[in-house]
């Protein structure tokens, strides 16, 4: 296992992996967090893939963010070009899931609004649970037909994906501690909307240079004020928590008071 040391909050060395996953337990349900990885000088990519960037400590906290996920949402572009296949939780993973309240498996729900996925592919046909499609009303109908036979497919916009409808449609079904993987289209309409509660950044310890860009896009700049909540390190990556709050509100620091499970303010996971 990677070696991954607490900096803040609390300074610790060499966390086990129960430790990590109570730095990442969402503090309150529903709660969406988002996952990202980016070079120090922004670049979301190399080679036109996420998975360059990332080094054993942001792969290791990739996982185990999953392990506490209700649902893992994400983008369509990332789906198609990272390649998802069928997401099944290793065993170990299910049995925590299970000891800890949550389902054996999560749901993944994936943000469409043209519906160009083919419901051949095994992140359908090997999905240990029904997947879930978010989609919009003027999504094309054929492709709406084949999908439907293999996933739930949820109407939540006209012609785009409306954040708001899609954390409606998610707290719906149960679905409230939410983890979303990207992409940067994905993460730019959610933030614009106010609808992420937490950012979960690795920087990884690289230049890229090129043009490859941020990692929320949006129309307009949704300028969103973030409160450090917390830093791993793994070798020469940093792994940074940052929550959006209202700045009327105590700082992560007053109220954490080092436990990272402290600052829970309702729906307590067992
Ligand atoms: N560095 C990282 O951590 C990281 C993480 C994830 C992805 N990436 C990279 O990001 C790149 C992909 O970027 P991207 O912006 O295309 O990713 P994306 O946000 O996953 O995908 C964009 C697509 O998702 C759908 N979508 C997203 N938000 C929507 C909304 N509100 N309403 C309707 N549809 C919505 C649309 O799909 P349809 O076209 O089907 O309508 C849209 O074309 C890839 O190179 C990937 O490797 C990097």
């Amino acid at each position: 296992m990677a070696r991954i040391d607490a900096l803040w909050p609390e300074a610790a060395e060499d966390l086990r992996e129960e430790q990590i996953l109570a730095a990442y337990a969402p503090p309150q349900v529903p709660w969406l967090r988002m996952n990202f990885v980016e070079s120090l000088d922004g670049a979301v990519t190399r080679e036109g893939l996420s998975g360059g960037l990332g080094g054993a400590a942001d792969r290791l906290v990739f996982d185990l963010m999953r392990w506490w996920a209700d649902v893992v949402l994400v983008g369509a572009g990332t789906a198609r070009t990272e390649g998802y296949g069928s997401m099944r939780l290793p065993d170990d993973a299910a049995s925590w899931r299970l000891a800890h309240g949550l389902a054996e498996q999560p749901v993944l729900a994936l943000v469409s609004g043209r519906l160009d996925l083919d419901p051949a592919s095994p992140l359908f046909v090997g999905a240990p649970v029904r997947p879930l499609v978010l989609t919009v009303g003027e999504a094309p109908r054929r492709a709406r037909e084949r999908l439907a036979e293999v996933a739930d497919v949820v109407d939540a916009g006209t012609s785009v994906v409306d954040p708001a409808r899609a954390r409606a449609v998610l707290a719906d079904r149960g679905l409230g501690r939410i983890h979303a993987e990207g992409g940067p289209t994905l993460f730019g309409t959610f933030l614009a909307a106010g609808a992420v509660d937490e950012l979960c950044l690795t920087l990884a310890p690289t230049l890229e240079a090129g043009g490859v860009g941020l990692i929320a896009r949006s129309p307009e700049s949704a300028p969103t004020a973030m409160r450090l909540a917390g830093i791993l390190r793994g070798d020469d990556e940093l792994l940074l928590r940052y929550t959006a709050r209202p700045a009327d509100q105590e700082s992560p620091r007053a109220s954490a008071s080092g436990d990272p499970s402290s600052s829970r303010t309702e729906a307590p996971l067992s």
